[in-house]
């Protein structure tokens, strides 16, 4: 089932998530869900709050980059719980974008190598490091699960500079090709 994703200016989005046990009702059903969602919105990444759910639970997809970047076919995994525990002081810029912030791309400075500890659909537990694109994309994956979206890791120049975009999101304005939660007005 497509589920609609929650745009900027939506609550849930600004909530710090709550850990999720086994008996999390219907979990199984919920991330086949959100892998769907995610593949129809054309994305790679989608945290638990921005299909407004404020729980600790991340999808991962990059099968769609395998392409360009072979070591991704078939790669789908799932967070829970997850964790950044320690990160490397070397930092590294990437455009960024958000299937909640839709229309804005920005370069995003992060540590290069991330320390996690998380749980897999099974609750397996892990504790590793991570480096490379995967590093970013779980960097902004964890900060939906902290209430927090890329846009407010811009520069105050650059948040300027895309204010206009933000306040049409925040009213209820955007062009998405996927199904939307937004601020009706
Ligand atoms: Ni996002």
């Amino acid at each position: 089932m497509i589920l609609p994703i929650y745009l900027y200016g939506q609550s849930v989005l600004r909530k710090v998530t709550e850990d999720i046990t086994p008996e999390y009702p219907e979990l199984k059903k919920l991330i086949a869900d959100m892998f769907e969602t995610l593949t129809q919105a054309e994305g790679i990444g989608l945290a638990a709050p921005q299909i407004g759910l404020p729980i600790r639970l991340v999808i991962v997809d990059l099968d769609p980059l395998a392409e360009d970047s072979p070591e991704f076919k078939d790669f789908k995994k799932v967070y829970i719980n997850a964790h950044i525990v320690e990160t490397s002081e070397e930092t590294d810029s990437m455009e960024e974008g958000c299937l909640s912030v839709p229309g804005i791309h920005e370069k995003v400075t992060r540590p290069s190598r991330i320390r996690v500890q998380y749980m897999d659909e099974n609750f397996n537990e892990y504790d590793e490091w991570v480096d490379g694109f995967l590093a970013r994309v779980m960097q902004h994956e964890f900060d939906h699960l902290e209430g927090k979206v890329f846009v407010d890791r811009l520069s105050p120049l650059r948040r300027q500079m895309n204010k206009n975009r933000l306040m049409n999101l925040l009213k209820g304005k955007a062009h998405c090709t996927y199904k939307t939660k937004r601020v009706l007005k």
